[in-house]
């Protein structure tokens, strides 16, 4: 079926947003799916885990409103039960690192081009948005990157009116960027610079990824087929960002410099052994191969790519609410108190128990 404004616009207009979230139990799902309640849509949540892993997002509806649905991605039968009465599929699963059970290709490739096609089948799915990465391609000296890259490619081929978001490193209470930072910065005394951490980025505030998502599927179609490029307002080096780190949980800034050949050393043998023992492997924190990887080039978003403001957002500048959260890793908990502190000249003051 070929989707024209029309058929797009009046389903959505008529009988409102019925949207199947997938990966909604994630860091960014937990946001999407409040904005998308807030508009009064239904939202579906497959989810693969226990109970517990949707349990905070039935909170963000009213009664019947958000639907947790159990599901396998590997079965086919229970993605399409998933999406048999929705409008709209978001598709926001992926991972940063592989287990035995999962590799990047299948998580952020295959299970994406397989919604797609099943989206398509369908035939009512008016809408699908796949959440990929900044800096996705086939060229990224990252797998998981890659394995992006072709996600959105096969997506594009199975459903060609999709939209597609890049969001940069995700900023936020939960997020697994600042929070590993701080709590490794608490532990050990020191955070280590990978590179020197002169590598550029641009870090972006959650809830404004979370709005692009839903505006675009406010608009009459015109975000369909098009690809979005998600950066912050700012762009820092990780060392800029490190610092504001540790100026919010107020700690000496200590950092150690690690090559990157260094780096990728310390990281590698979780990758060596993931396919070779017989039991899982601990997840990786900051030693991240691939992520390491990653941070060998500047991410940034291009300079005509289409972003926030073609959404009607503005993005957030970092410093400030969005990165408060930090408090709690001050010494002796959370100072709220200290903003009042600050601005009458005094950042030292001591904490709140
Ligand atoms: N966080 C970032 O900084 C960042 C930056 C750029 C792009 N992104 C992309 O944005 C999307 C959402 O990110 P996020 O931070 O919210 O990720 P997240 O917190 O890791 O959540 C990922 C979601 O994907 C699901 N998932 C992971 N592996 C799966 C598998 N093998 N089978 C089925 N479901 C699986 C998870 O389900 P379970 O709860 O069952 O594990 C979870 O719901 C992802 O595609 C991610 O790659 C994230």
């Amino acid at each position: 079926m070929v989707l024209s404004k029309n058929t797009i616009y009046e389903p959505l207009q008529m009988f409102g947003i019925v949207a199947t979230v997938f990966g909604a139990t994630g860091f960014l799902g937990r946001y999407v799916v409040q904005q998308l309640a807030k508009m009064g849509s239904q939202v579906l949540v497959p989810f693969r885990g226990c109970e517990d892993s949707h349990r905070h997002l039935k909170l963000m509806g009213d009664l019947g409103q958000i639907v947790p649905m159990n599901y396998n991605p590997r079965d086919v039968n229970s993605i399409k039960t998933a999406v048999a009465k929705s409008n709209v599929v978001i598709n926001l699963i992926g991972r940063e690192y592989e287990t035995r059970n999962y590799g990047f290709e299948e998580v952020n490739h295959q299970m994406a081009e397989q919604l797609a096609m099943i989206s398509k089948e369908h035939g009512g799915i008016v809408r699908f948005i796949q959440v990929s990465a900044l800096g996705a391609s086939a060229s990224s000296p990252s797998r998981l990157l890659r394995a992006k890259a072709a996600g959105e490619e096969s997506v594009l081929k199975e459903f060609p009116e999709a939209t597609i978001m890049r969001p940069a490193t995700l900023i936020g209470t939960e997020d697994r960027i600042l929070n590993r930072w701080a709590m490794y910065a608490k532990n050990w005394g020191f955070l280590p610079l990978f590179g020197g951490g002169s590598t550029k980025f641009q870090p972006v505030y959650v809830v404004d990824v979370a709005a692009a998502i839903v505006n675009s599927l406010k608009d009459d179609g015109t975000s369909m087929g098009k690809t979005y490029e998600l950066g912050g307002p700012d762009i820092y080096t990780v060392h800029d960002l490190a610092e504001m780190m540790f100026e919010t949980i107020r700690e000496y800034p200590r950092y150690v410099n690690l090559p990157f050949p260094i780096a990728k050393a310390m990281a590698s043998p979780r990758e060596m052994l993931l396919n070779k023992v017989p039991f899982p492997l601990p997840t990786p924190s900051i030693f991240n191969l691939d992520q390491i990887k990653a941070l060998t080039v500047d991410n940034l978003v291009s300079e005509n790519a289409l972003s926030f403001a073609d959404l009607e957002i503005k993005p957030h500048k970092l410093k400030g609410y969005p990165t408060e959260f930090l408090v709690c890793y001050r010494k002796g908990g959370p100072s709220f108190g200290s903003t009042v502190s600050e601005k009458m000249g005094s950042a030292d003051v001591a904490p709140r128990f």
